[in-house]
């Protein structure tokens, strides 16, 4: 039986490029004997429009029984208006949270052909390839107790708890060692261990693992905001990254700018191994929804077709593929093929479906 996908391509940009990454797909059916069982379904505010719930029950019990979940994006002002713990948001932390995807891989890479199209010189991000390994089922995302009350004198009060376990820290941590291992051998916690107690609590548990378990990986620590401060000052210092969910979430937009286009850049969220022996998984690409720009056939669908090339790796096995789609993708670009979003002088701009058809014509 062929492996399943469940496809989630959202809303915004979302169905465009998923559009795109299924032709990609059925390429590698008819061409290298490769076929996958491709489910579709709704989230976020598509899903909100015919369900009323951004993700069914229906759609949550496919994606558990998915080998992986392709998902596009979600949000968008049509559903600005919409009780906020049914908004389209909400229907990703909740996939994230029902399937358990504690460990969200967010590589930054710097490709030789848009190394000019990063904010910083050249020098600094020339050959540039980060891991960020954000913790993502836990967290002040969903750290209890959490709400707005009313203080009843005109004023209101928002809370939000940021909470860690030990089992939390230690299963993110030995996801960002074991990526280490077979990348630069090289992790860098990030916490706010001076300000925190999760974070110290942090700090302590995974210099406790790394004692025991991975001493033969180089373990350096540091405070968010220095983080922040250092990948905008020499971002080729880091191999891989762990740190929580919300630090995550704002270190891997950061990064992701160091490489010129959000547009670009894959995701891979992994949780807990299932019977069959391979990890629950959804791939996404980092942008988002992009509605400002949806439904006019120029958004770039390169994220979410490397995103499928993480999938190929991580939970299919298929590394060859996955590094013929990749040089691919870099073959195009190499040729000055060009979205408007990563557009610069001397290239081509194409369409969303040009891009498409630039892969295809590059495999
Ligand atoms: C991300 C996004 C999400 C997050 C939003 C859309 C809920 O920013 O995947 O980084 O904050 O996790
Ligand atoms: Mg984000």
């Amino acid at each position: 039986m062929p492996p399943t996908l469940l496809f989630l391509p959202g809303d915004g940009i979302g169905p465009e490029i998923m559009a795109q990454l299924r032709r990609i797909i059925e390429w590698l059916g008819q061409h290298r004997g490769l076929t996958f069982d491709m489910v579709e379904d709704l989230i976020g505010g598509a899903s909100i429009d015919v369900h009323g719930v951004p993700i069914s029950d229906g759609t949550l019990a496919k994606a558990q029984a998915a080998d992986a979940v392709m998902l596009g994006a979600v949000g968008g002002p049509k559903w600005d208006k919409v009780a906020y713990d049914n908004r389209p948001e909400a229907g990703l932390l909740k996939i994230r949270k029902e399937l358990q995807l504690f460990a969200n891989l967010r590589p930054a890479m710097v490709l030789d052909a848009l190394v000019d199209a990063s904010s910083l010189k050249p020098e600094l991000v020339r050959g540039l390839d980060i891991m960020i390994v954000r913790e993502l089922t836990g967290g002040v995302y969903f750290g209890e107790p959490r709400g707005i009350e009313d203080l009843g004198n005109g004023q209101r009060r928002g809370v939000n708890t940021q909470v860690y376990t030990t089992a939390e820290i230690q299963r993110v941590a030995r996801i960002a060692f074991e990526f280490a291992r077979v990348r630069g051998n090289r992790v860098c916690s990030v916490e706010k261990a001076n300000v925190m107690e999760s974070g110290k609590l942090w700090r302590e548990d995974v210099t406790a693992l790394h004692a025991v378990e991975y001493a033969d990986v180089a373990l350096s620590h540091m405070y968010a905001d220095n983080c922040a401060m250092q990948l905008c000052r020499n971002p080729k210092q880091f191999d891989v990254i762990v740190t929580d969910n919300l630090f995550g979430d704002i270190l891997s937009d950061e990064a992701s700018m160091l490489t010129g286009s959000l547009g670009m850049l894959p995701s891979a969220s992994l949780g807990p191994e299932k019977p069959t022996g391979k990890r629950a998984a959804l791939y996404e690409p980092i942008h988002g929804s992009a509605p400002d720009i949806a439904g006019r056939g120029i958004a770039n669908p390169i994220a979410a077709i490397l995103s499928f090339a993480m999938a190929l790796r991580y939970t299919f096995d298929q590394p060859d593929e996955a590094a013929r789609i990749e040089r691919a993708i870099e073959a195009v670009l190499n040729q000055g093929i060009r979205t408007a979003d990563i557009m610069a002088e001397g290239c081509r701009q194409v369409s969303t479906s040009g891009m498409g058809d630039a892969v295809l014509a590059a495999l």
